[in-house]
């Protein structure tokens, strides 16, 4: 059955992003770049600028209103990130500072405890350095190597070697659900499957997935799965792990400090549960409250709109971009998400970044925090559109117009250089 969506509104869902109306060097501004880090709504931002005039006080500590108050709302967001990812239990959700916190600990202290000499971890051709860079220091530290999923020329995983690759040395997979650089959707749901028949545990990064792919941890049978804030609509400095109860009730606590004790004396310490002994010191309460309001944003205009509108959107300029000479999108998986990212022959990334700055379209040009898929695809960097919600067909046709700007200039600069070697 075809269940017919109302289209969003985005006139009116640009209402909300004052950024979005200001000028840019002296230009319209074309938000591009909602893969480094998404744009706040003025709900959020009024939500956290409530919460710092009206509520503030430090969480679990005192007895005052002002405190049960603070505490309240900071755990009511807790709840909301529950909601999120359909997972079982509050106490399953664990707030850090975004995804890398996030990863690195599982691997610090999951993976400490876990992890031997002649381990394999293994982790696919298209992760950020975020599920890279935290494996290698435990797998230096253990002695254990790694091992990694490669993936075809579209940016599509070669599946049909994980059987061979998940050996019985293998402890644990970390995976994206989607690629930061190519827009791949992973099949995660086979892909863990995989991973447990074989007794491995499977480390998601869920930042990119969260803005463009409903998310259920348990559907996924995910035993973790990060996300951060910022990437959806919330802000900078908080983020998510969501574990499986029994992995995290087993797992010792990264960091020491207040806030994650039942006792302390100089003889012993003992800790909270799950997910208190994971959240050493003062947490980031107005930005947990921030991205409680944010995931109420998202569900406002819904995931399932949100998702047909940018594939529409990404259609669109699939098909503009690829009408450009001597351009070639790097990333064409089927059922990709909203990012785009391409090479200009003869024309650096970064200097197409630069100009088409100027022409007002914010993008991301360089390696994304991904080098191995450079390496990859035989590449020094691309630039990357990434498209939201609020993105509409103007913002795709001022890409393409400063990208044909950008070959002017290059063309043109090239003509000189040419008429200069006749002379
Ligand atoms: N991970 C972010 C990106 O892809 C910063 O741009």
């Amino acid at each position: 059955m075809t269940v017919l969506l109302t289209p969003l509104d985005v006139a009116k869902v640009r209402e909300d992003f004052p950024l979005l109306t200001h000028p840019f060097h002296g230009k319209p501004l074309h938000y591009l770049d909602s893969a480094v880090s998404g744009q706040m709504p003025i709900p959020v931002i009024e939500r956290m600028a409530h919460y710092q005039r009206f509520e503030h006080t430090n969480v679990h500590r005192g007895v005052s209103a002002l405190s049960q108050e603070a505490t309240d709302r900071f755990e009511e967001a807790r709840e909301k990130v529950r909601a999120f990812l359909h997972a079982p239990s509050v106490k399953q959700i664990v707030w850090t500072r975004g995804t890398t916190e996030a990863i690195n600990l599982v691997a610090q202290s999951w993976g400490r405890a876990n992890i031997q000499a002649g381990d394999e971890i293994l982790l696919s051709a298209m992760e950020h350095h975020a599920n890279i860079v935290p494996w290698q220091m435990l797998a230096n530290e253990k002695g254990a190597s790694i091992k990694v999923i490669p993936m075809d020329d579209r940016g599509v995983l070669e599946l049909d070697q994980l059987e061979a690759l998940l050996t019985p040395r293998t402890k644990v997979l970390g995976i994206t659900h989607v690629s930061n650089v190519l827009g791949t959707v992973n099949p995660l749901k086979a892909i863990i499957a995989q991973a447990h028949a074989k007794g491995v545990v499977v480390v998601v990064d869920g930042a990119q997935a969260v803005p463009h792919v409903p998310v259920d941890v348990v559907d996924l049978d995910a035993d973790f799965y990060a996300f951060s804030g910022h990437k959806l609509s919330g802000p900078t400095g908080i983020g998510v792990l969501y574990g499986r109860k029994e992995l995290l009730e087993t797992m010792p606590p990264w960091q020491g400090g207040g806030n994650m004790i039942l006792s302390v004396a100089w003889e012993k310490t003992s800790y909270m549960g799950i997910p208190g002994k994971f959240e050493a010191g003062t947490p980031a309460i107005a930005e947990a409250i921030g991205l409680g309001a944010a995931i109420d944003y998202f569900n406002a205009l819904g995931l399932d709109r949100i998702a047909a509108h940018e594939h529409a959107l990404l259609d669109y300029a699939t098909a503009e971009l690829g009408s450009i000479e001597g351009l070639r999108i790097i990333g064409t998986a089927p059922g990709k998400a909203s990012v785009l990212s391409f090479v200009l022959e003869g024309i650096h990334p970064h200097d197409v970044g630069s100009i088409l700055d100027h022409e007002g379209v914010v993008v991301r040009a360089g390696h994304h925090c991904a080098q191995p898929v450079m390496t990859r695809f035989n590449i020094p960097a691309t630039t990357r559109a990434s498209f939201a919600y609020f993105n509409d067909r103007a913002d795709v046709d001022a890409l393409v117009a400063a990208i044909r700007k950008v070959q002017e200039i290059f063309g043109a600069e090239s003509d000189d250089t040419s008429a200069e070697g006749q002379d």
